[in-house]
């Protein structure tokens, strides 16, 4: 199956046989043959593979025709006011309407016949022309003498309807969102982290056709879907992560991200928004792609530890548990996308700092599992489950392992770790993974860790662990996550980006990925009125001393922060500075 979609297409000529029958001889030919062997010339394919009327993204083929190159440049002149943003596989530099593209490390060289190629996202207004003329190291790129560098591959791996893999990154590309894409190369050396793969939210109904909000341009789920073939490679499957999150009374145990649908608000959560997600991911030209999807972060975790009398419960958490539309919705959303063949869905989980306690992950584990079984689910609908999304839990500790002890104290008795059975993300999304497979999910279950902001690097990381034997003193000077307190989680002051997306890192874990996006505010640090339904949450504001679920510690947070889900510079400027591993 094809599935090509806005696609404006242009090909130029192909070469004549002549030059086919001199390939076949053999590198050593062009070893020694004179540069008179091969005509200077070249092919190109510039196709427009996806255009959203503000921006695109094209993908470019060239062929060299004559000589091999050690470097090449490809030159163009826009005809309108194209401009380039991001762009991958080459070096780019624009001056006007004339850009220049040179090959990077695993392209740098051209033989002939060779074919580069690489693309790139533009803005533009009024009209989208292709070029009209390109030149190769100043060879004007007419097509003679050369071979159709058959530059639209078919797209589609090797289908396999009906049938999910075990890790849907394995092996796959990951799409990058251009709306983040363009927000992270705005920022000064954001260049260098524009083409990681970032999830997007599907955080209200509007999101789904695209609403003009900050983050998501005019980008609705159809359109990164189409983007996602455009950018597809032909030989590799892409994946591409979406996060559902509008369940009624959206973040009962905060304000930041409170939603549009009220409490009891569970019909149209199904009608208005689940329903025509599903249409949509089920259509048939996206079968290939291998759609993620976050199921609603934070929600079953706030059944487990913010409800009942405890001081940490909040009187809108008890309200979902008692009304059971987070169940409900969760459940649904479970069944009706697990029903598409290339749907996988990921449960959130929280993160080690929250689930991480014997007395909580066996009950959000009975929760989960419940709720899984629930209302038409099955827990054949989870594929697996993601920890720490939006959070800021360090991935690892390096400088010690929580059973270890110091001094004749364990490190579980440390303060900061407080009894935790984790004292790091890695371990926690292991030993929940283990957990889920005893307690009924698939013995394949997959872990997702989101570590957008888990990096923690920077002049402030330890790069040892500390020499003291007080147990306390040891944990502070020896740990990377210098969060005031685990319970923090807003717009968190000294963090920094952490592992770049990456497939089948460790055991158990299907990939590290970049749900939050990074640069994307956690909440207001003030009151700023919105039609988005989000509150003010102290949580977010940096002189707030704190409530029973951070311990009363002050929040940590940066100021002059942003509504959540909008860009929010400074952040992502911290965040690419205390990168760990770092950028560049
Ligand atoms: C916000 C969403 C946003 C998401 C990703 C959440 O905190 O509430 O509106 O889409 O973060 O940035």
């Amino acid at each position: 199956m094809r599935a090509h979609t806005h696609r404006r297409h242009r090909r130029w000529p192909g070469r004549a046989a002549a030059g086919a029958s001199a390939l076949a001889l053999g590198a050593a030919v062009f070893a020694v043959g004179s540069p008179a062997q091969a005509a200077a010339g070249c092919a190109v394919d510039y196709t427009v593979a996806n255009d959203w009327g503000s921006g695109f993204t094209a993908q470019v083929s060239v062929t060299n025709l004559g000589d091999p190159l050690d470097a090449w440049t490809l030159e163009w002149d826009f005809a309108g006011d194209q401009q380039v943003t991001n762009g991958w596989n080459g070096d780019f530099s624009q001056d006007g309407a004339h850009v220049e593209v040179t090959g990077t490390a695993h392209n740098a060289t051209l033989a002939t016949d060779a074919t580069a190629q690489f693309g790139f996202n533009g803005n533009y207004s009024g009209d989208n022309a292709v070029p009209g003329t390109f030149t190769l190291n100043g060879v004007e790129c007419d097509g003679t003498g050369g071979t159709d560098p058959d530059p639209d591959p078919d797209p589609d791996p090797d289908p396999q309807p009906g049938e999910r893999v075990d890790n849907p990154f394995a092996g796959a590309d990951m799409y990058v969102n251009p709306v983040w894409s363009e927000n992270a190369a705005s920022e000064p050396g954001g260049d260098a982290v524009a083409d990681e793969s970032t999830a997007f939210w599907m955080d209200r109904i509007g999101a789904i056709e695209g609403n003009d909000s900050p983050t998501t341009g005019d980008m609705g789920l159809r359109d990164h879907l189409d983007e996602a073939l455009a950018q597809s490679s032909g030989d590799r499957p892409m994946v591409i992560q979406t996060v559902i999150y509008n369940l009624p009374g959206r973040d009962c145990a905060a304000l930041a991200s409170n939603g549009e649908l009220g409490p009891e608000e569970i019909d149209r959560y199904k009608q208005e928004y689940i329903d025509p997600i599903a249409e949509i991911l089920s259509d048939e030209k996206y079968a290939d792609l291998r759609i993620v999807a976050t199921i609603e972060p934070d929600s079953l975790p706030n059944l487990v530890t913010n409800v009942g009398s405890g001081e940490g419960a909040t009187e809108a958490c008890n309200t979902m548990l008692e009304n059971g539309n987070y169940v409900e919705g969760v459940a649904y959303a479970l069944d009706t996308l697990g029903d598409i063949p290339n749907v996988y869905n990921y449960v959130d989980a929280g993160h080690h700092g929250w689930i991480g306690w014997d007395t909580n992950l066996g009950p959000a584990m009975d929760l989960f599992y419940e709720t899984a079984s629930s209302h038409g689910a099955s827990p054949d609908d989870v594929h697996g489950f993601v920890t720490n999304t939006a959070n800021y839990s360090a991935l690892t500790e390096p400088h010690f392992d929580v059973g270890d002890t110091v001094g004749g104290q364990q490190i579980r008795q440390s303060d900061w770790i407080d009894w935790n059975q984790y004292a790091d993300e890695l371990t926690f999304a292991q030993g929940l993974r283990d957990q889920a497979v005893s307690a009924g999910f698939s013995a394949d279950t997959g872990m997702l860790i989101d570590t957008s902001r888990s990096g923690w690097g920077g002049p402030d990381r330890p790069s040892a662990p500390s020499s003291s034997t007080d147990v306390n003193t040891f944990v502070e000077e020896s740990r990377v996550d210098r969060r005031i307190h685990v319970g923090n989680w807003c717009n968190q002051a000294g963090a920094g980006l952490g592992h770049r997306p990456t497939a089948a890192p460790e055991p158990g874990i299907d990939a590290y990925v970049w749900v939050k996006p990074p640069g994307e505010s956690d909440g207001s640090s003030e009151e700023i009125p919105n039609d988005e339904g989000k509150g003010f949450d102290r949580m977010c504001d940096p002189t707030y001393e704190g409530n029973p679920r951070n311990g009363n510690n002050p929040s940590g947070a940066l100021p002059d922060a942003p509504l959540a889900g909008h860009w929010f510079s400074a952040q992502f400027q911290e965040l690419l500075a205390n990168a760990h591993p770092s950028v560049g």
